[in-house]
């Protein structure tokens, strides 16, 4: 059976940048799931929905076309044909995306999408999100919880908000909502944040990215 790697775990915690080098490395596809419950809500605020209406949500959401790019050199992600990977970035998606992401029909339509990226990744696929292992591949080849300190996740973000420009005030703001994005992700009540009891726990706090980068190969190359 092809591989599936599942990497779950918080905001900030290295699983974007550790599992496209993971999938880049091994020569498999890459899917950061989080951009497509982004591209969910950034298609919602487009359209001047109420994402505080989880009614609302539910019954538009089978609207967009939302198709995630696998190739780990170059993800890309559109809604209605449109290159949506800037904005879903945004301060704007990131405050509701928790949200939209809490709606069960939500997740049940982005759950059919995600899985059929894995079915058709020619030789395997490294799955990035709060899902993967619990929910979406409960039979993955590898499942990896990754975790580093509140302290050491928001300063990996202000630093990356620093690179791209933004200014300070910005940077507070989203250092406060990754806290409250965190906490809201593991307390909903469809498929909230937690390591599947099967997932190999990896704390990223005191570890270089190469060092991460590092054991996850190893552990699918077991
Ligand atoms: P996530 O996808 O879990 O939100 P990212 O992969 O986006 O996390 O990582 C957030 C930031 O932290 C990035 O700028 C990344 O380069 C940095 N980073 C991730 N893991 C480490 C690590 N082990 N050591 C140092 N910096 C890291
Ligand atoms: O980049 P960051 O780690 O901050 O977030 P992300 O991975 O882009 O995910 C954005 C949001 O999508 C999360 O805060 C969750 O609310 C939601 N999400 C989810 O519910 N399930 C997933 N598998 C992935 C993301």
């Amino acid at each position: 059976a092809p591989v599936v790697v599942a990497i779950d775990g918080p905001s900030g915690s290295g699983k974007s940048t550790v599992s496209r080098a993971v999938a880049a490395r091994l020569g498999l596809s890459f899917l950061d799931t989080g951009a497509m419950y982004r591209a969910m809500t950034w298609w919602m605020l487009a359209n001047d929905m109420d994402v505080e209406d989880a009614e609302a949500v539910a019954i538009a959401c089978t609207k967009p076309v939302i198709v995630s790019g696998t190739d780990a050199d170059g993800p890309t992600i559109t809604v209605d044909g449109q290159d949506v990977s800037g904005p879903i970035r945004g301060p704007e998606v990131t405050a509701k995306v928790s949200a939209v992401a809490a709606v069960p029909a939500v997740r049940t339509r982005l759950v059919e999408l995600q899985r059929g990226c894995a079915e058709v990744a020619e030789r395997g696929i490294v799955a990035e999100g709060r899902d993967m292992g619990s929910v979406v591949f409960p039979h993955a080849t590898v499942k990896v919880f990754l975790t580093a300190s509140e302290t050491a996740r928001a300063e990996r973000r202000a630093a990356e908000l620093r690179a791209k420009g933004l200014d300070e005030a910005t940077i507070t703001a989203m250092a406060a909502d990754l806290a409250r994005r965190d906490a809201a992700d593991s307390s909903r009540e469809t498929a909230p944040l937690t390591q599947a009891a099967d997932a190999v726990l990896v704390d990223t706090s005191d570890l270089t990215l190469e060092q991460v980068i590092g054991r996850i190969t190893a552990l699918v190359e077991e």
